[in-house]
């Protein structure tokens, strides 16, 4: 049941009979196919304007002489209105159609095997050690988790990459405050927040005694030559990041294949600086090393500096190297805040002078806007910072305040709390496009009755509870019954989520599934409150029971895709 692909081949086959002298494209056509801004105006709309230069004749004329010649068992009528050919889908058609694909199959509903053989690296989350996992690193852990669940349900092997902030003179600094005034227990104890206290506390004792610095730098370069006593501790601070880090990794249910950070690519610098310089491309600049990127518009790409340590592009340069080396991908995605743009640029061009032409071809920054908190920006020198845990710990309570209000009759009210709380911060996180700045706020992200992750997941839970009450029913669905308006525009938003997931990924835009399982819930809202789902006749009920497993199936797996779970009971 592919709904475009159907109502395309009606088009083309007209237009061939219409027009046989015509060079026709069956392809364009099937995109070109719109909804019209009004139901009432048809169910898809076809432009005929981009057919009227080829076919010398008026968009208007042209789809009077498509209408006259469309035939098929899924278009009841077509109208011409200006250039447009509306059709008419026939309902019972579509009814059928739809309702057995989705049964067919119930969990794979819009996946695919078009990715199959082929590969994609997703860098996201990416926190840096040694800080707490703050709210400005929600966006790119929930895009980077849901991009990588819709490539992998339409085929493709995922690369799942945690590019971890673990290497910098700032872990030297800490290293000598620890020295100074950390102790093995106060650490263990304070944990990520203990470390960053070292580390404001370096800067403020920093500012009275300047031999600090230099102490600073002097445990950086133990770490970079591998002394033994630098690397425990450091590796000590990152397995206590890290452990913090996965008790959020583990409420949001997010994973990785690697975490292989900037400190991995330690010893295959060389290559990337050795690379450089045969192929002329590093120039000297003030005692450092860099890629001129003039003639592209760019600032020069700093690669290493005048005391010869390298940078977070080179870094990233040696990555891509790796990935490719180690991954050989079809596409390599950096899930990272816009203003790392110019970083991405400079070291994509510096990649494509090397020769990499796949550097153009397959590896795109994935941007995503600022997230501010309750109407504020957030800023680690004010202090005003949010702590992913706190704010998933409190999304939880809330939740489970409402639902003892709302259902104090539920069983296992934390568990599903949790799904809701959470789930809630997700889909406030991934419902609008991804470049825009998005502001959290707790009214929003858990109001029941907007275009949220509670509604959606609440109208799931509906759906389960309509098909528990049913029962069995024995009887065969009577698909005629399904022909109100509401069933019509359910049955459209189902055919059209394969579509939505292509299209995500596509645009590797995670909101389009929201927005699209928000669609559905709304759109199946208003068909339970116009119609019984139950009545005398069982051909009907059985009809609108299949409707509601599948919306339920097809809302399950939407929320799957953006990494939420779907309760049964709310
Ligand atoms: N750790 C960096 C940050 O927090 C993000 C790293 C993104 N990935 C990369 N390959 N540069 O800003």
């Amino acid at each position: 049941m592919e709904l475009r692909g159907v109502l395309a081949q009606a088009v083309w086959e007209a237009a061939k009979a219409a027009f046989p002298q015509g060079e026709l494209d069956a392809a364009a056509i099937g995109r070109a196919l719109e909804l019209p801004p009004d139901p009432a105006m048809g169910d898809m709309a076809f432009p005929c304007f981009s057919l009227s230069k080829a076919l010398r004749m008026g968009p208007p004329q042209i789809a009077q002489q498509l209408a006259g010649r469309i035939q098929s068992p899924a278009i009841d009528r077509a109208e011409v209105k200006g250039g447009y050919l509306n059709l008419f889908i026939n309902r019972l058609w579509l009814a059928r159609g739809v309702l057995t694909a989705v049964q067919a199959n119930p969990a794979r509903w819009g996946a695919g095997l078009e990715g199959q053989g082929k590969t994609v690296c997703l860098d996201y989350s990416s926190i840096n050690i040694a800080k707490r996992f703050h709210i400005g690193h929600l966006s790119t852990t929930a895009i980077g988790h849901s991009l990588k669940r819709i490539y992998d349900f339409l085929g493709w092997r995922t690369v799942g990459i945690n590019h971890l902030g673990d290497w910098g003179t700032q872990f030297g600094k800490m290293i000598a405050a620890y020295k100074h005034w950390g102790s093995r227990e106060a650490i263990e104890q304070g944990g990520v927040q203990a470390l960053s206290d070292l580390y404001v506390r370096f800067h403020e004792e920093e500012a009275r005694d300047p031999a600090l610095e230099q102490e600073g730098r002097d445990w950086f370069k133990r770490i970079e030559d591998g002394d033994e006593e630098a690397l425990s501790i450091f590796n000590w601070f990152k397995a206590l990041t890290l452990k913090d880090a996965d008790r959020v990794y583990d409420l949001l249910g997010v994973t990785f294949d690697s975490y292989a950070g900037e400190s991995f690519y330690n010893d295959k610098m060389d290559r990337v600086i050795n690379e450089l310089r045969d192929k002329n491309l590093l120039v000297e600049s003030d005692g450092a090393w860099v890629v001129d990127l003039a003639d592209y518009d760019m600032p020069p790409c700093l690669i290493l500096k005048s005391d010869g340590a390298t940078l977070y592009a080179t870094r990233d340069i040696a990555a891509a190297l790796y990935r490719k080396d180690t991954y050989s991908f079809d596409k390599c995605l950096y899930v990272v805040a816009y203003q790392q743009d110019l970083h991405f640029r400079q070291v994509f061009k510096v990649l494509e002078l090397m020769g990499y032409a796949w550097a153009r071809e397959q590896m795109e920054h994935v941007a995503f806007g600022m997230i501010s908190y309750e109407g504020e920006a957030l800023s680690t020198r004010k202090g005003n910072i949010v702590y992913l845990d706190d704010l998933l710990q409190k999304a939880q309570e809330k939740a489970l305040h409402i639902i003892e209000e709302k259902s104090p009759g539920l069983q296992d009210k934390a568990d599903t709390a949790r799904q809701v709380g959470i789930g809630a911060v997700l889909f406030s996180d991934l419902y609008n496009s991804r470049i825009k700045d998005i502001d959290f706020r707790w009214d929003r992200a858990l109001n029941f009755d907007g275009e949220t992750g509670p509604y959606v997941q609440y109208t799931h839970a509906r759906c389960c509870s309509v098909l528990r009450k049913a029962g069995d029913l024995n009887a065969a669905p009577d698909y005629a019954a399904l022909h109100d308006a509401e069933a019509l525009a359910l049955h459209k938003l189902l055919a059209f989520f394969p579509e939505a997931v292509r299209e995500a990924a596509l645009r590797n835009e995670p909101s389009i599934i929201t927005r699209a399982v928000t669609e559905i819930a709304k759109a199946y809202n208003k068909f339970y409150y116009e119609h019984r789902i139950l009545t005398e006749d069982e051909g009907c009920s059985a009809a609108r029971l299949l409707l509601t497993r599948a919306v339920r199936d097809v809302i399950r797996t939407g929320l799957y895709l953006v990494g939420m779970e779907a309760p049964e009971q709310m």
